[in-house]
């Protein structure tokens, strides 16, 4: 219908708007509903547009790949978030490489967020009946073919400036407050929060805008200089790892995770699979 596009465009367009305020927005940017050429190492990208709002929310990603030709391949994956310092990025992506897409297949990624913020009201009436933490979850899912005529997988280009329906993301309305855990209250998340927890606006759920990610060729080379130095350490080296003894080449790719780690917002180099 002509007036519900021009609505999803006018959303679409008023994206840097929505930005500018209080929107923490989790995106799976990669797969998308699209077929891609077999590959030995197929990544999977999630990014955290605003990232500093996730701070307080001690947010978890879990999700896994199922095969739609066999429902006995059922891969279950999930993001190390624990550690993320995520004052440091403005876009955080996390990401992970799985090695069983080298032939042709149908699969789904369903992936769920979780996230904690403060109640408000238990906590400033001091009533201990419940533990004042608001728990939350959404789950999505995507379908993606693995095709011998399809086009190479490309993150560049899989997010340069098409247009994606929301399905692909969620968005939470994340307020300046936050309050202090008190003493005694139990909540996984306190640990990486200093006890703080966030509060959320009360708003109708956001539009969220995947289309605004952009993966530059930076960010590809990050992610893959940390694949490669995983699979250097791993049992079956490729033939271009460096020289050096199997100590020496730990090291190197320890530090190399740690130096991409800090300068690309590029983490998830747990080769998994
Ligand atoms: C799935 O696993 C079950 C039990 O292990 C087996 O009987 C079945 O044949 C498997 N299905 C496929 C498609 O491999
Ligand atoms: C977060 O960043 C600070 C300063 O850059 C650093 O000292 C700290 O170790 C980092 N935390 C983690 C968990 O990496
Ligand atoms: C959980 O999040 C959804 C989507 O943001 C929202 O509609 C819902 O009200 C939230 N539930 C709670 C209990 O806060
Ligand atoms: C994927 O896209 C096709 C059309 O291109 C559509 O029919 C299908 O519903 C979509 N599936 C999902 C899970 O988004
Ligand atoms: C997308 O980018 C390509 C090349 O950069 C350009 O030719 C095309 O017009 C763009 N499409 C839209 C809808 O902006
Ligand atoms: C944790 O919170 C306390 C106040 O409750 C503050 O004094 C302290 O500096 C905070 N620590 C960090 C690392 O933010
Ligand atoms: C987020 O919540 C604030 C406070 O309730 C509200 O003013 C703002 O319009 C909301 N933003 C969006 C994009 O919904
Ligand atoms: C590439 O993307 C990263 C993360 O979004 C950003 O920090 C960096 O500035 C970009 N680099 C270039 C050259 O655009």
């Amino acid at each position: 219908m002509k007036l519900s596009q021009a609505s999803w465009w006018l959303a679409a367009c008023m994206g840097t708007l929505i930005n500018a305020s209080g929107i923490l927005e989790v995106d799976l940017v990669f797969p998308r509903n699209e077929s891609y050429a077999p590959i030995d190492s197929f990544p999977v990208v999630f990014a955290f547009q605003n990232a500093e709002l996730a701070r307080y929310l001690n947010p978890r990603l879990t999700y896994d790949l199922w095969s739609w030709d066999n429902s006995n391949n059922t891969f279950p994956s999930w993001e190390e978030l624990r550690w993320v310092n995520w004052t440091d990025y403005d876009t955080y992506f996390a990401h992970s490489y799985f090695s069983k897409f080298n032939k042709e297949g149908r699969w789904r990624v369903r992936w769920t967020l979780s996230w904690d913020s403060c109640d408000q009201d238990i906590l400033e009436s001091g009533h201990s009946l419940r533990d004042g933490i608001i728990h939350n979850s959404t789950t999505w899912s995507t379908d993606f073919t693995i095709k011998n005529s399809a086009p190479k997988v490309d993150l560049i280009a899989a997010t340069s400036n098409k247009t994606c329906p929301g399905e692909y993301g969620v968005a939470i309305n994340v307020t300046d407050k936050t309050m202090k855990i008190p003493f005694g209250v139990s909540w996984s998340g306190g640990k990486y929060t200093n006890d703080t927890c966030a509060v959320l606006a009360f708003s109708p759920t956001p539009t969220p805008n995947p289309c605004r990610v952009h993966i530059n060729k930076t960010t590809v080379e990050s992610m893959e200089a940390s694949l490669h130095a995983r699979l250097c350490n791993s049992l079956n080296p490729p033939d271009d790892c460096p020289e050096e003894g199997k100590n020496a080449a730990q090291q190197l790719a320890v530090t190399g995770i740690f130096l991409f780690l800090s300068t690309v917002g590029a983490i998830g180099f747990l080769f998994k699979l």
